[in-house]
């Protein structure tokens, strides 16, 4: 938790979780959290789902990063593809700033769709993006 918690501040910055919310995020995961780790001797990845028990329920991809000198080598897309074998059968949602070309990039490419936007959401004005998926046949 804590080499996750640390990738999270060099991702994330001030938008870093808090230990207190990672301490959470780990307590959830008997109940409906899914914590996706990649380890290369390191941590280098990781991603969080909210999977609620009902199957009715959307799951929420809640946080997805890579180590700045790992990306674009794939890495990413593995941890989608864990992920989404997870939701099989189900609708996946996800919110990511209007300006985030590399995970709106990497959503798309695994078939996630704009399906609203929420005008300045973020701090500074930026909108927010709400995308879906759902498996096709
Ligand atoms: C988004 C992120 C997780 C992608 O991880 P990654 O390991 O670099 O992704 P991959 O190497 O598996 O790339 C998969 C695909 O995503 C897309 N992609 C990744 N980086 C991209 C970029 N900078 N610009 C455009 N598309 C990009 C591409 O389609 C790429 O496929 P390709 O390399 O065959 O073209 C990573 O950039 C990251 O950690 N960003 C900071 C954290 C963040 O913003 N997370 C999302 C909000 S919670």
């Amino acid at each position: 938790m804590a080499a996750i918690a640390e990738l999270d501040e060099m991702c994330f910055g001030r938008e870093a979780w808090s230990a207190a919310a990672w301490e959470h995020e780990f307590e959830r995961v008997t109940e409906d959290r899914v914590v996706l780790v990649a380890d290369e001797g390191a941590v280098v990845g990781y991603a969080v789902l909210l999977v609620p028990p009902v199957e009715e329920d959307v799951v929420e991809l809640l946080r997805i990063a890579v180590a700045p000198a790992e990306r674009r080598t794939g890495i990413g897309g593995q941890l989608m593809t864990a992920a989404l074998a997870r939701c099989a059968g189900r609708t996946v949602l996800l919110e990511v700033a209007a300006g985030n070309e590399s995970a709106i990039g990497l959503y798309g490419g695994f078939g996630f769709d704009e399906i609203s936007r929420r005008r300045g959401y973020y701090a500074g004005g930026e909108d927010a993006v709400i995308m879906r998926w759902r498996e096709t046949a």
